[in-house]
């Protein structure tokens, strides 16, 4: 008798526990920087993929600045939530972040964009997934000294913007991939002309190249490189303003989200060339499906998960999406 009371008790509590993590007592944020950004709506498409799959609840916040983070991590904790994904809108709020969530017992791991120490260095600690942010840069490299092959363009000829915004290492590892790349196969470095931009989206891109390009108005064919799509398009439209189009430009963008897929729908080619297509879903669906094991299994994510990339064109990208 005693023993199967001792038993039903045991199935009892096991029961419990399991009704404990049931599926929707889970609930995960997932925190952006811009949120506006097609990169980051795909992002949360995926992740909302996961929530539908696992049976979890998604919260999307839009975390533009160290305020709003920091008090969506409050938030979350509040509603219940056990963990979170960020990409943050300042590397360096990373121990601010940390600290906050573990006060909150919240586990949390970093998308895109890696949190930087108050020592500058990376913090390893934290579960991170991004993009192999230099050789996806050199294969932006590639691309442009194939493509300049292809048309038979002088280098000595040609002006290289380079779309840079060094504050974000994973946008300067980018940049300086593709300009390694040109270097090593002899481009002029006379020729290079870096165009910081003041913010990271089209608006900083369009300002910055409309900067340089009044400075170097002797030059009539151009090749544009920079940390992602918005980067490259803005110096697009600004070349288009000085009356450079596909003949005379090959711009190369990453991220590869349907904001470059309008730019390839156009009737006649742009001097958008390409962009190196991202796994957006890796990026969004597994981070998530990263976290929510981390919840209802204990299971801990990998440390680090680097990510590759596709060069696409108007040629492939039906195949690619
Ligand atoms: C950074 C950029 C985004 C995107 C991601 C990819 O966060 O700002 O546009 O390229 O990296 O990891």
């Amino acid at each position: 008798m005693k023993k199967r009371i001792i038993i039903l008790l045991a199935v009892f509590i096991l029961a419990g526990m399991s009704l404990n993590v049931a599926a929707k007592d889970v609930k995960i944020g997932f925190l952006v920087k811009q949120p506006e950004e097609a990169w980051f709506q795909d992002e949360w498409k995926f992740a909302e993929a996961a929530a539908n799959d696992y049976d979890f609840e998604l919260v999307k916040i839009g975390a533009t600045d160290g305020e709003k983070v920091l008090s969506a991590i409050d938030n979350l904790a509040s509603q219940g939530a056990q963990g979170f994904i960020i990409c943050t809108p300042d590397v360096k709020l990373g121990p601010a972040i940390a600290a906050k969530a573990n006060m909150n017992k919240l586990k949390f791991m970093s998308v895109d964009d890696r949190f930087v120490g108050s020592n500058g260095k990376v913090m390893e600690e934290v579960h991170h997934m991004g993009i192999s942010a230099y050789n996806i840069g050199k294969l932006v490299g590639k691309t442009l000294v194939e493509q300049m092959d292809n048309r038979n363009w002088d280098y000595n000829d040609v002006g290289y913007l380079v779309m840079t915004y060094d504050q974000l290492p994973t946008i300067s590892e980018r940049t300086q991939g593709a300009t390694d790349v040109l270097l090593e196969n002899a481009f002029p470095e006379a020729n290079i002309f870096d165009s910081p931009m003041k913010t990271l989206d089209t608006e900083g891109s369009f300002n910055a190249a409309n900067f340089a390009l009044t400075k170097h108005s002797n030059i009539n064919k151009w090749i544009v490189a920079g940390g992602n799509d918005s980067s490259v398009i803005g110096a697009i439209r600004a070349l288009e303003g000085q009356g450079f189009g596909a003949n005379d430009v090959i711009g190369i963008g990453i991220n590869g989200s349907n904001f470059v897929i309008n730019e390839f729908e156009k009737d006649e080619p742009t001097g958008f060339y390409a962009s190196v297509k991202l796994s957006a879903r890796q990026h969004g669906y597994e981070t998530a499906e990263l976290m929510y094991k981390w919840i209802n299994e204990d299971k801990e994510p990998p440390k680090v998960t680097w990510t590759s990339g596709t060069i696409m064109t108007r040629d492939n990208y039906q195949e690619l999406n």
